[in-house]
């Protein structure tokens, strides 16, 4: 028996299932690989390789902000569901690096795009916000509040990069992906998703300088305080730990087991974490669905790329289990299984 989507108690109409008809995703052009950053500050291809798995990592231009980025892999994923920007009821940009801290990169999206008929915000979820928005969008479709709701993962994260700091230079990128997500008929698209957080944790991944914490200053810009912060061993331990749960909630909650699974889209930071996950869970390393090697770590885009590549390139096909599980700062981590 196929699994069911959640019930409300609360709800009167019957809930409906939301599908994903559409995906897009964008990197920029710029490349920037271990060979270059070995000239940048004192580390190797060798030293990344072995420990992140990632060789190469794309960088947005200067005047290339999030919102664009955003907005190419938004229209690409409009495109694909073949529908109207005015038919979309509802714009969720998850972001840690938006355009401007207010208004929100949802609303520049919206202009970018002539979505005029969304409302618009932004999540902030870190690396793991891509999956909180199919969450929310998943909510207001199957309670027939919107039809029609864009999901965008974007980030300019080379714009809060230590380019001094071999800790965390070597690991991130920019990009952006995007899913349209509707009620269609008996198809089952987005079947159950877990979201979760531990705030105890802020002090292991955070960006200190720019909020009212730590307002932008010359003195806080000269100590670096308006860019990544990391306990690189730490945040290793709990993404392994945080993960696994996550993986095997979402699984209990839609009946299935893992043997189920086709193809698991994890969040792309690190392949050791990505193999370590792997083993826990009892998969093959072939069913572990991995591009970080070409961007690195492009944090809320980095699931919702490797999702549209999956789709584009055939990976996952009609009827496929897709297991989706993600982990950022916060700390917050988040699952979703979708049947394509
Ligand atoms: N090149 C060469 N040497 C380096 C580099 C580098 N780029 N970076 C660190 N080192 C050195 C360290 O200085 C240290 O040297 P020391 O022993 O002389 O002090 C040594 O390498 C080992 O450093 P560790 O930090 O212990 O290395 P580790 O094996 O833990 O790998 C890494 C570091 C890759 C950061 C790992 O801990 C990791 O991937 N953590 C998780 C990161 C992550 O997923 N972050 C993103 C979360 S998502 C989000 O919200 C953005």
């Amino acid at each position: 028996m196929k699994p069911q989507p959640r019930s409300s108690p609360s709800s009167t109409k019957a809930l409906r299932t939301v599908s994903i008809i559409g995906t897009g995703s964008y990197v920029p052009e710029k490349i920037l690989t271990n060979a270059d950053l070995s000239r940048m500050v004192n580390t190797s291809d060798d030293w990344i390789t072995t420990r992140t798995g990632i060789k190469e990592r794309r960088i947005a231009a200067k005047n290339e902000n999030t919102s664009d980025m955003a907005t190419k892999a938004a229209m690409k994923a409009i495109e694909q569901a073949k529908i109207s920007p005015k038919e979309i009821n509802l714009i969720l940009v998850a972001t840690a690096t938006p355009d401007m801290l207010f208004p929100a990169t949802a609303c520049f999206v919206q202009k970018k795009i002539g979505a005029t008929n969304a409302a618009c915000l932004d999540i902030s979820a870190a690396c793991a916000g891509f999956l909180f928005g199919l969450e929310i969008a998943q909510q207001f479709i199957t309670s027939h509040t919107y039809d029609t709701v864009l999901v965008i993962g974007a980030d300019k994260l080379t714009s809060i990069t230590n380019w001094t700091d071999r800790n965390t230079c070597v690991l991130f990128g920019d990009g952006a992906g995007a899913a349209v997500l509707r009620h269609r008929g008996s198809a089952h698209g987005v079947i159950t998703t877990h979201i979760g957080s531990d705030g105890r944790y802020t002090d292991i991944l955070f960006m200190p300088g720019g909020g009212t914490h730590c307002p932008i200053t010359r003195e806080n810009a000269d100590l670096h305080l308006q860019t990544i912060h990391m306990t690189g061993k730490e945040v290793y331990k709990q993404a392994v730990t945080a993960m696994l749960k996550a993986a095997e909630k979402v699984l209990e909650q839609a009946g299935l087991s893992i043997e189920d699974i086709a193809c698991v889209i994890p969040h792309q930071a690190n392949l050791r974490i990505i193999h370590a996950i792997a083993e826990r869970l009892g998969v093959s390393r072939d069913k572990m669905f991995v591009n970080l090697d070409r961007y690195g770590n492009t944090s809320a885009a980095a699931v919702a790329i490797a999702l549209d590549e999956a789709n584009r390139t055939g990976r996952i096909k009609p009827g496929d289990y897709v297991l989706m599980v993600v982990f950022g700062g916060g700390l917050t981590w988040a699952s979703t299984i979708l049947e394509w």
